[in-house]
């Protein structure tokens, strides 16, 4: 049985294939794939709110035939707890090991939302909470964003790329690092990096000194570049990585050495503020990304957000797409495996 948990876990070729099958789903011509979906039931479990994760999912299992049923974990569920042989007296009243395996009994597929601790980055990088329902899931589980990675958004990001820009390979994406109110985790600037080196894009990541993504994620994103013949480079020089670019992906991301100092963590941003994407960093044809919510005139100004070069809402609209696509794929997996 598979899971859809990292990206680490899924070579290029498969993850391409995820997007072509995306791209049938969107076109309407996935007909056997559409039929696995039909009287499937996906539970979400949600650390965290959302808007386009829960809505996409919903969706997707709606529009063909199946069914969603979204949780709040400490909202309408129990807290719970993950790390193993504790005295649980705290607010958890329940343990994954058996809460996962109870939801995998009712429906055929589990999603969960975590979200980074932010305090420290080797713990979050580790991926601790999607890692423990993986171990105790007995069905396909799929990362809704974790600590570490948001993979269905980085293949959203793959789908609108190579939908706007007439292709994916060879084609000059940057993922710019901007100034925030709070301090945000690295998982979607970690999955849209690893998601466009697997898909052959030349990649390069623009952001202040401090900010680095952790080395795991660099070292796959310069090999997957490298085997695709692509470039990957890391600047701090955000003007000249955006001149020439195809895409200019926009996402604030914390400074790990000041987690849990979220003044210092303030004044950094501040410091930064002139890292604010507006329509100068972007060239006549680039496209602006963004995988939203975005706090407009902090990350990004109000001109580049409303400026047709801006693609932010069909990247949300692929998020039901590539999900759909992730839906039967694991359902069809799973299919097979319990078949041999
Ligand atoms: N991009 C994204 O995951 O949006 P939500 O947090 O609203 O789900």
């Amino acid at each position: 049985m598979r899971h859809f948990i990292s990206m680490f876990d899924w070579t290029p070729a498969e993850l391409a294939e995820l997007i072509a099958l995306a791209r049938r789903f969107k076109s309407g011509r996935a007909t056997a794939e559409v039929e696995r979906l039909a009287g499937r039931i996906l539970t979400m479990v949600f650390f965290n709110p959302s808007l386009r994760t829960r809505t996409s999912f919903e969706a997707a299992m709606l529009r063909y035939g199946g069914h969603a049923i979204t949780l709040s974990v400490g909202g309408d569920t129990w807290q719970l707890e993950h790390r193993d042989g504790l005295v649980m007296d705290g607010p958890a009243a329940e343990h994954v090991r058996e809460a996962v395996p109870v939801l995998c009994r009712y429906g055929d597929l589990l999603a969960v939302r975590t979200f980074a601790g932010l305090k420290d980055a080797a713990e979050d990088a580790a991926d601790p909470v999607i890692r423990a329902f993986g171990r105790f899931a007995t069905q396909p589980v799929i990362n809704m964003e974790s600590a570490f990675e948001h993979p269905c958004q980085g293949l959203a990001d793959w789908l609108t790329v190579e939908e706007k820009c007439g292709g994916v390979r060879g084609k000059r994406f940057v993922v710019t690092w901007a100034p925030q109110v709070k301090g945000l985790p690295m998982a979607v600037p970690n999955s849209a990096v690893l998601s466009l080196a697997a898909a052959g894009a030349h990649v390069t990541l623009a952001h202040p000194p401090g900010y680095e993504l952790g080395p795991r994620v660099l070292e796959q994103a310069r090999a997957w570049c490298r085997a695709g013949g692509a470039a990957f480079a890391v600047t701090d020089d955000q003007q000249a990585a955006c001149r020439g670019a195809d895409a200019v992906y926009v996402k604030s991301w914390g400074r790990p050495a000041l987690y849990g100092k979220p003044d210092a963590q303030r004044e950094s941003f501040a410091q930064h503020r002139d890292w604010m994407v507006t329509p100068g960093h972007l060239g006549p044809k680039t496209i602006l990304m963004h995988c939203l919510p975005v706090r407009r005139n902090v990350v990004i100004a109000d001109a580049a957000l409303d400026d047709p070069r801006c693609v932010v809402v069909d990247q949300a609209e692929n998020r039901m797409w590539v999900q759909a696509a992730v839906l039967s794929t694991l359902v069809g997996d799973a299919a097979g495996a319990a078949r041999s």
